[in-house]
């Protein structure tokens, strides 16, 4: 087997081996779609040209292949993949990222992957690859797009600056430490598709949602987050209908989530909107927890 760096042109190669293999649960590596056009589109916006290998066989076939999508900010590397295009997945994918790990940047000793919690099999490989696999896991809800949620009654402002939002930035870091996106970078990664709403009462930060337009055309809820004492009074559900209109507004569809397993509330409030649990899904990491 021969490996080599994974250039923009391999693309859609690459999406045609995942495809079949992210329509099985037994297969399916989360992060990533299931549909060959839509993985590309996801894999132009990560960092394929760093650390990442496609694994060929004889006649240049493409047996497998593994791609970082590195923050070199937070020292963090989230695996998508590895995909292997034969049954026997193991010894191809631990060459795979075993390479792969060798050519992270200096400073980036964090790793996420994460799977359908129906892929068995790869749990004890991820034990034996140095992953802790006693994470909580998430669950993948979806709203399909011809169901609606109800227009909000909800006042909402775009988040500011992160210095004149200070409260949004406390908030966030306190509700989700430790996640892929800091407070600040919660504010300052705000744009056309990713939108940050704020709602307030008597000039206090009550609660937040952050939802996005993802490059596969569909809309995400990234974060939702209502202050512990504007609980249980409807806020979060409120703005889960203004974050779904925002995202419907730029053309998305179909919206979807991930919620904790032990989050029961949380799911509850999508449920009674409408949000389908669609997969269970298994984080196994290095170097970190989220609590
Ligand atoms: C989840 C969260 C956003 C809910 O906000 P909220 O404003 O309290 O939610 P709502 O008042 O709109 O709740 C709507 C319904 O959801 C369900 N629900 C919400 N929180 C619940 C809880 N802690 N336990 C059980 N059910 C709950 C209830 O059915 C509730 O209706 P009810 O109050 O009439 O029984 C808030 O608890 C929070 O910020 N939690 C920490 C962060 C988090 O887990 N975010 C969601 C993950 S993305």
């Amino acid at each position: 087997m021969q490996f080599r760096p994974v250039t923009v042109a391999d693309l859609p190669a690459l999406a045609r081996v995942a495809e079949p293999l992210q329509r099985r649960p037994d297969r399916h590596v989360v992060y990533l779609a299931d549909q060959a056009d839509a993985i590309v589109a996801e894999l132009e916006e990560s960092t394929h040209h760093v650390a990442s290998l496609v694994a060929t066989i004889d006649g240049g076939q493409i047996a497998g292949w593994l791609i970082a999508d590195v923050d070199e900010e937070m020292g963090r590397v989230w695996w998508l993949g590895p995909f292997v295009a034969a049954e026997e997945w193991e010894p191809t994918a631990t060459e795979l990222l075993r390479r792969c790990r060798d050519l992270l940047p200096p400073g980036v000793d964090q790793e996420e992957m994460a799977v359908d919690d129906r892929f068995v099999s790869c749990g004890p490989w991820a034990d034996r690859m140095g992953f802790d696999t006693g994470a909580i896991g998430s669950w993948v809800l979806s709203l399909a797009g011809d169901v609606e949620v109800g227009a909000s009654e909800l006042q909402v402002r775009a988040a500011r600056a992160p210095d004149s939002d200070s409260a949004l930035v406390e908030l966030h870091e306190r509700l989700f430490p430790n996640t892929h996106t800091t407070g600040r970078q919660l504010i300052e990664s705000s744009d056309e598709s990713h939108i940050r709403l704020v709602t307030e009462e008597d000039g206090r930060l009550a609660g937040y949602i952050a939802v996005e337009r993802q490059a596969t055309g569909e809309g995400y809820v990234d974060y939702l987050g209502v202050a512990e004492p504007f609980r249980r009074r409807g806020l979060g559900r409120e703005l889960v209908r203004a974050g779904v209109a925002a995202v419907r507004e730029l053309g998305a569809a179909d919206v979807h989530l991930t919620v904790r397993e032990d989050s029961e509330g949380a799911r509850v409030l999508y449920e009674s909107l409408g949000f389908v649990a669609e997969r269970l899904i298994r984080p196994y990491r290095i170097g970190f927890e989220i609590a």
